[in-house]
């Protein structure tokens, strides 16, 4: 089986690129190296192109004859979709276009997309089943929604079947300890309250302490790297055997708060991490957290690696290493 990652360079699809390596499948990066970093890619055949670059991405394609192709590219932070809707529009709504005319063209039907859970907006459940009305509240979210339409158009039209799996908060570290995040600014919470602890950062901003949660601040389902590529194996054999084109929640079912996350990074890193609050960021729901019941029983999903603890012990180890780094 020969499949492509695009956007293998980057934090989740590099993790994905190691998974599928360690389990003999032939693996090729598609990265135009614009947020991911070159060094993930050192073992692996990289094509480093933009996905605007149709003709090329067409030739690779048809050449390789992949049997699916994994697609992470896309721009990721809610709070820069605000003031750059544009660039969300190109790089994750056409971008993603050309990439499945180009597997029509080269007649390959398969593909596994990061979706989010962002497409749902505010909740009006404390759990999000996949039959949650879809109504994004920040432009990110909304470029998930249309390519998500976008994919069961060409499943009609075109026959291409589509898994798409809506993350939730994918966060953590490998636990060798070789990759990890490293968004450049990062603007995620857990690596910024590590990199508070690491003395990287003065303080730790947190956006609103009047949502109507528990303690207040935002409360989030946070699910580990490795977890995510796991689900992601699983969604390929099943794309494979059945043909069938689905869409899946990624997540754990359990929530928790800023405040919470802060309080188990301090227990781990024996740091006193100093916080102020600041007002709400535009585009926050009060929770974001899973009803994963459709994934635990149609792939036989478990996560092993996603207890808090661990998020933030392998997240801490990796963050050390950067700070070594000067990274
Ligand atoms: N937060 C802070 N201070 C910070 C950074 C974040 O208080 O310095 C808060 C945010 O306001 C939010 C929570 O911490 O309430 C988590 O924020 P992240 O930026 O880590 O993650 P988001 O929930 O905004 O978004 C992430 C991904 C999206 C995805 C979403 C789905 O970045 O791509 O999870 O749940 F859509």
């Amino acid at each position: 089986m020969k499949i492509l990652v695009v956007g293998g360079a980057g934090y989740i699809g590099s993790h994905m690129v190691k998974r599928l390596q360690e389990t003999k499948y032939q693996v090729e990066i598609l990265d135009n190296l614009s947020t991911g970093h070159e060094l993930n890619t050192q073992n692996y055949k990289l094509y480093k192109y933009d996905l605007c670059n149709k003709e090329e991405v067409y030739q690779i394609l048809k050449e390789n004859q992949y049997d699916c192709v994994m697609h992470f590219a896309s721009s990721i932070d809610v709070q820069e979709s605000f003031l750059y809707p544009k660039k969300y529009y190109e790089n994750n709504v056409i971008n993603t276009k050309n990439l499945l005319d180009c597997m029509v063209e080269a007649k390959i039907f398969k593909i596994i997309f990061s979706s989010s859970a962002a497409v749902y907006g505010e909740p009006k459940a404390k759990l999000l089943t996949e039959e949650h009305s879809i109504n994004p509240i920040n432009p990110y979210g909304e470029t998930k929604a249309k390519v998500e339409n976008m994919l069961k158009n060409y499943d009609k039209n075109h026959n291409l079947k589509f898994i798409s799996l809506r993350y939730f908060n994918a966060c953590g570290a490998h636990i060798d300890g070789t990759i990890g995040e490293k968004h450049k600014p990062e603007t995620h919470l857990i690596p910024l309250v590590l990199q508070t602890a690491s003395g990287r950062k003065k303080k730790i901003s947190i956006y609103g302490n009047d949502y109507s949660t528990p303690d207040g601040t935002c409360v989030r389902d946070y699910i580990h790297v490795m977890d995510l590529v796991e689900a992601h194996l699983l969604a390929l054999i099943n794309l494979i055997k059945k043909n069938q084109s689905n869409t899946f929640n990624l997540g754990t079912k359990i929530g928790f708060s800023i405040k919470e996350i802060i309080e188990k990074a301090r227990e781990i890193t024996q740091s006193n991490i100093p916080y102020d609050i600041e007002p709400r960021r535009k585009g926050d729901p009060p929770y974001l957290i899973a009803d994963n019941q459709k994934i635990l029983d149609q792939l036989d999903w478990r996560p092993k690696y996603s207890s808090l603890e661990n998020i933030i012990q392998t997240a801490w180890d990796w963050e050390k290493k950067l700070f070594k780094l000067n990274d």
